[in-house]
């Protein structure tokens, strides 16, 4: 939305060289501060979530670790539906569901629980902070669709245009995936 998009232009860092030389850091953790503009986030993420009626439509919202679980869980409340972490790899109990990733910065992996959670056949929006070379989202569409979920959409705060994060999703694997930010 209109106000979402002015709260972050207004609260938004920019740090040069952070975290190695050559990157430009989008710091939202000032958006995520001020309680006016963290609401308009929050429903700017949400509406993604919703039929072309305004009804919830979608089963569970994915939070991205760690920043979107900031998010997520928000998000999750405002459609009336779950929250589901999707976790870096090494902090949930066995047995998990893995997807390993490059990041603009370093690689990683992504994990989800592969039992206790019915996903299969589960309409999900993933949520994160921000979109950038599109490799953490990529990953965890895979993940969550190896569980058998329909991803939804996508939705992010912020997207770095130049990394190309939106090109690659409609890129990916076993279909595009609708980004919004
Ligand atoms: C950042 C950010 C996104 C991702 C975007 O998280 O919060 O999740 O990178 O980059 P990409 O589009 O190139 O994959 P990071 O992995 O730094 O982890 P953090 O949330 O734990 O800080
Ligand atoms: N800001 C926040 N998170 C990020 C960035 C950034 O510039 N690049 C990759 N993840």
């Amino acid at each position: 939305s209109d106000t979402a998009r002015a709260a972050v232009a207004a609260h938004t860092r920019y740090v040069a060289g952070f975290p190695e030389p050559g990157v430009v850091f989008a710091d939202l953790t000032p958006v995520f501060a001020d309680g006016a503009a963290l609401a308009a986030v929050i429903d700017g993420l949400a509406a993604a979530g919703r039929g072309p009626d305004g009804a919830t439509a979608v089963d569970l919202v994915a939070g991205l670790d760690a920043r979107g679980f900031l998010l997520g869980s928000g998000v999750a409340l405002r459609l009336g539906v779950g929250t589901l972490a999707v976790r870096k790899a090494g902090k949930l109990p066995p047995p998990v569901l893995r997807e390993e990733y490059q990041l603009e910065y370093g690689s990683a992996a992504l994990e989800i629980p592969a039992e206790g959670i019915a996903l299969a056949g589960k309409r999900i929006l993933i949520v994160d902070d921000v979109l950038a070379t599109g490799g953490t989202v990529s990953a965890a569409v895979a993940l969550l669709r190896s569980a058998g979920a329909i991803v939804e959409g996508v939705s992010v705060v912020l997207e770095l245009d130049a990394l190309g994060g939106r090109a690659r999703l409609q890129e990916s694997p076993g279909g595009a995936v609708a980004v919004a930010a």
